[in-house]
């Protein structure tokens, strides 16, 4: 398209040339991550001025705030584009032609990238979707029973596990994940939970959260449910492409994750797993009269981003070209850079352990230990207004709300420190 040119601002030393249009031409080609370990890595400022070249990033403001979803890089952002540009050209010739073998390969290489056979994975719309569906028709629980989820997981599950309850005349119970949080501190919790709910037989865990960041020892908590014979649904939303993920290694037989978190695919692609021995414990979709031996009958979304899904392998083609490993390693390194100088400063509680098993790119903070509500609102509103530091408030967690911090890709330790002057100003104003 040869239209007048305009740069957009990018966060890099290579700017990223997009046409009148707004479309972005794509930048030159990401370069191949130079030897060494992914936390060497994490500090090659000059390779990370690549990657961050690649995302076309508006400096209106420094977006702390990735947890939400991902940008597409450039080559996603293109790709996406002739993806929408064919769909509807051809249209229906196309979405009854030549589009399901495209989606059933998307679908493949996410299998893959998660460690597990196809025919355990189909596509949602994102990670509420897959999991509504699979708790919604999970068809164990009976009256009397107990379904269990913890303050730290995602309301919508919440909400759903409240639905399943009253639906078969369960009940609910809840715990609170121990702040500070610990490996041995959680597992306890969970430990004298189930302990204390012996009918216990649905159990919902988040592997990252929403409101803390934390990684939870998903694996270890699914081994003690399932010595008492409880299945667990896990909410991966925010882990694929965040961490290394395999989603056996979990260990539980249903989990909904994202790919437009951290994978950083067109939003509207998500997914659930169904554990190829656990298809019998969920329903056929409301609506849908599949085979019932096959997974695609547990989710009936109808008309979908065929776009979207079309660009999965483009996402997982850039993912591939940084390595997740180091990905991980690059935004833990954002986000100790920022946490580690907040922690010593007075007033200003980190909610987020340091230990590495425990923790990836989110982390949230509270000042003075004070949760409520709007005075987290304000905090976070000010950090934008006066400071321009996009983050966001997060409530539900029993000892009150907290302001969640999320690097990216993009985001740069010059980000990280202007958050520390920040939060010290903020912590010795309040
Ligand atoms: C832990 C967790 N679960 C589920 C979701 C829902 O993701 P989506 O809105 O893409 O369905 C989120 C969104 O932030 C989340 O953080």
């Amino acid at each position: 398209m040869a239209t007048a040119a305009l740069t957009l601002p990018s966060a890099g030393s290579a700017s990223i040339v997009a046409a009148a249009d707004g479309r972005l031409a794509e930048p030159r080609p990401l370069p191949v991550a130079p030897p060494g370990t992914p936390e060497q890595l994490a500090q090659d400022e000059a390779y990370w001025r690549e990657v961050a070249a690649q995302y076309a990033v508006t400096d209106e403001i420094t977006n702390l705030e990735a947890g939400f979803f991902g940008m597409m890089p450039a080559p996603v952002l293109a790709a996406y584009h002739r993806h929408i540009d064919r769909v509807n050209r051809e249209s229906s010739y196309f979405a009854r032609r030549a589009y399901p073998a495209l989606a059933q390969a998307s679908r493949a290489r996410a299998a893959a990238a998660l460690g597990v056979d196809v025919g355990e994975l189909a596509f949602s719309r994102n990670a509420t979707e897959a999991l509504q569906s699979l708790i919604g028709q999970y068809n164990r629980v009976r009256s009397g029973d107990v379904v269990m989820y913890a303050d730290l997981d995602y309301p919508a599950m919440q909400m759903a596990m409240n639905a399943l309850a009253a639906r078969q005349g369960a009940t609910v119970a809840t715990l609170e994940i121990p702040e500070p949080a610990s490996h041995d501190a959680i597992l306890a919790a969970y430990a004298r939970a189930l302990e204390a709910h012996p009918r216990t037989r649905l159990l919902l865990l988040t592997h990252a959260n929403n409101k803390t960041g934390l990684l939870h020892p998903v694996k270890a908590i699914v081994e003690l449910a399932k010595a008492r014979g409880i299945d667990c649904v896990v909410d991966a939303a925010h882990s694929f492409g965040q961490v290394p993920l395999a989603l056996p290694d979990l260990g539980a037989p249903f989990i909904g994750v994202n790919l437009h978190k951290w994978v950083g695919a067109p939003v509207g692609v998500g997914a659930l797993y169904i554990r190829r021995d656990a298809l019998d414990r969920i329903d056929r979709a409301h609506g849908d009269d599949g085979p019932l031996d096959r997974i695609d009958s547990r989710i009936h979304t109808g008309t979908t981003d065929f776009a979207a899904v079309m660009s999965v392998p483009d996402a997982l083609d850039f993912q591939d070209r940084i390595g997740v490993a180091r990905k991980a390693a690059r935004l833990r390194f954002l986000r100790d850079r920022w946490a580690e100088q907040a922690r010593g400063i007075p007033g200003v509680d980190i909610l987020t352990p340091n230990d590495p098993a425990l923790v990836g790119a989110i982390t949230s903070f509270r000042l003075h230990g004070n949760g409520d509500r709007a005075f987290n609102a304000q905090i976070a509103r000010t950090l934008s207004d006066e400071f321009g530091i996009f983050t966001v408030a997060r409530s539900g967690l029993a000892k009150g709300d907290c302001v969640r911090v999320t690097p990216a890709l993009y985001s740069t330790p010059a980000d990280a420190d202007r958050l520390v002057t920040a939060l010290r100003t903020l912590a010795a104003r309040s």
